[in-house]
C-alpha cells in the first residue's frame, strides 16, 4: 500500500472517533471547567473536579491534545496542564459562539442512524429518506413527537446562526437596506432574526415555524412568533428570509415555497433574502467547500428529498416561482446570500 493512502484509509476506518471523542468531551464538561478555571489545569485537578478516573481521562486528553482540540502549557508548578485552543472555546457549553449543541445532535443516534441506510437511498429502490428508514417517520415529524430531539435540533440551529448572522452582517449589510418588516421562514427558535433585528432595530421580526417549534421559542424584543405552514401561508413582511430552509426540500417543494414567499412581500419592492450553500461548478480553491459538500450528504441522509444547490439550480428554483433577477453574494461562511426579486 502507498503511504498516503495507508493514513488516508485509517482516517475513514476510524473516522467517526474524533466525533466520539469530543461529544465525550463536551459530555464531561471539559472546555467548561478549563474555562472557569482560568489558567492550565493538571491531569489531577482536572480528574478531581470532573470526578473521572485519572487514567481513563489521561487517555481522552492525549488523544486531543494529539489533534489540536486542547493544548498543554507550563502551570508555572513545574508540571503541564491543559488549556484551551480555539478549537475547543467553540466546546463551552455556555459559550457565545458555541457548537456543542451541533456535536450532541449530530452525535445522536437519531441522527446517526440514518448514514447506516445512505446506500439503500442511492439505488434505484430506495423510496424512502434514511432518517425515516431509520426513525420510522420524517424529521419534522419526528422532531414534532418528540420534543427533546425537537429542542437538540434548534439549539443546534441556533449555533450555526450565531455564527453565520454576524457573517452576513458584516458581508452584505446593505441587503436589509430599507426593510422595515422581516419575516424569517423556518426561523428556528429565532436567533438569526433576534440578532438582525439588533442590528438594525428599525426592522420588525416575525419569526415564523411550525407550530410546536415557535411553542417553545423564547421572547425576543421586537419579534412576533407565529406557528404556520410554509406551504399553506407567510406572514406579509417588506422582505422574507430564508435560512438553511429551501435546503430541505426538492425542487418542487422549494417552487411553492417560493410562490408563497412572492405572495408574502409587495410586488414592487419585495424581495426574498436566501443565506444557503451555493455549490459552485469549479470549487477547488474555496476552503469550505467541503463543508456545503459534507451538507449535501447531510440532506441525503436526513431529509426526504433535501439537497445543496449550484447556482444554475438556484437559478432554476428562483426562475420557476416567478422571480425575475437574482444575485448570490459570497460572505465568510458555508452560507452565501441571495437576493431574489419578484
Ligand atoms: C434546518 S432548520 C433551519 C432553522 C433556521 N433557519 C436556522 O438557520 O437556524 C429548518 C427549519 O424549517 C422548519 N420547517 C420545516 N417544515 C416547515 C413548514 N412546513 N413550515 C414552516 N417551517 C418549517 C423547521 O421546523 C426548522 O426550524
Amino acid at each position: 500500500m502507498e503511504s498516503g493512502a495507508e493514513v488516508d484509509i485509517w482516517n475513514y476506518v476510524f473516522g467517526y472517533t474524533k466525533m466520539a471523542v469530543v461529544k465525550c468531551a463536551i459530555e464531561l464538561g471539559v472546555a467548561d471547567v478549563i474555562e472557569n478555571h482560568g489558567s492550565p489545569m493538571t491531569l489531577s485537578d482536572l480528574a478531581a473536579v470532573l470526578r473521572c478516573e485519572p487514567s481513563r481521562l489521561h487517555r481522552i486528553m492525549r488523544f486531543l491534545v494529539h489533534y489540536q482540540v486542547f493544548k498543554q502549557e507550563p502551570t508555572g508548578q513545574h508540571s503541564m496542564g491543559f488549556s484551551l485552543t480555539p478549537l475547543s472555546r467553540l466546546l463551552v457549553k455556555h459559550g457565545e459562539n458555541t457548537m456543542a449543541p451541533f456535536i450532541l445532535l449530530e452525535s445522536s443516534p437519531i441522527m446517526l442512524g440514518p448514514w447506516h441506510s445512505l446506500s439503500a437511498r442511492v439505488l434505484e429502490s430506495g423510496n424512502i429518506s434514511p432518517f425515516e428508514a431509520a426513525n420510522g417517520m420524517d424529521l419534522w415529524s419526528y422532531t414534532e413527537a418528540n420534543p427533546g430531539h425537537s429542542k437538540l435540533l434548534n439549539d443546534a440551529m441556533a449555533c450555526a446562526a450565531r455564527l453565520a448572522t454576524p457573517a452576513i452582517i458584516e458581508g452584505c449589510p446593505e441587503v436589509f437596506d430599507g426593510v422595515e418588516s422581516l419575516v424569517d421562514v423556518g426561523g428556528g427558535n429565532g436567533t438569526a432574526l433576534s440578532l438582525l433585528v439588533k442590528q438594525f432595530p428599525r426592522i420588525r421580526g416575525i419569526n415564523f415555524d411550525l407550530p410546536h417549534v415557535v411553542a417553545a421559542a423564547p421572547k425576543f424584543e421586537g419579534i412576533e412568533n407565529v406557528g404556520g405552514d410554509m406551504f399553506v401561508s407567510i406572514p406579509h413582511a417588506n422582505a422574507v428570509f430564508l435560512m438553511w430552509t429551501l435546503h430541505d426540500w426538492d425542487d418542487k417543494e422549494c417552487i411553492r415555497i417560493l410562490k408563497k414567499c412572492r405572495e408574502a412581500i409587495p410586488e414592487d419592492k419585495g424581495k426574498v433574502i436566501i443565506a444557503d450553500a451555493v455549490l459552485e461548478e469549479d470549487n477547488k480553491g474555496n476552503e469550505l467547500e467541503f463543508v456545503r459538500l459534507m451538507l449535501d450528504m447531510a440532506m441525503m441522509a436526513f431529509t426526504n428529498k433535501g439537497r445543496e444547490r449550484t447556482r444554475k439550480e438556484w437559478d432554476y428554483v428562483l426562475r420557476e416561482s416567478g422571480f425575475t433577477r437574482f444575485n448570490v453574494k459570497s460572505i465568510q461562511a458555508v452560507k452565501s446570500v441571495i437576493e431574489a426579486y419578484p
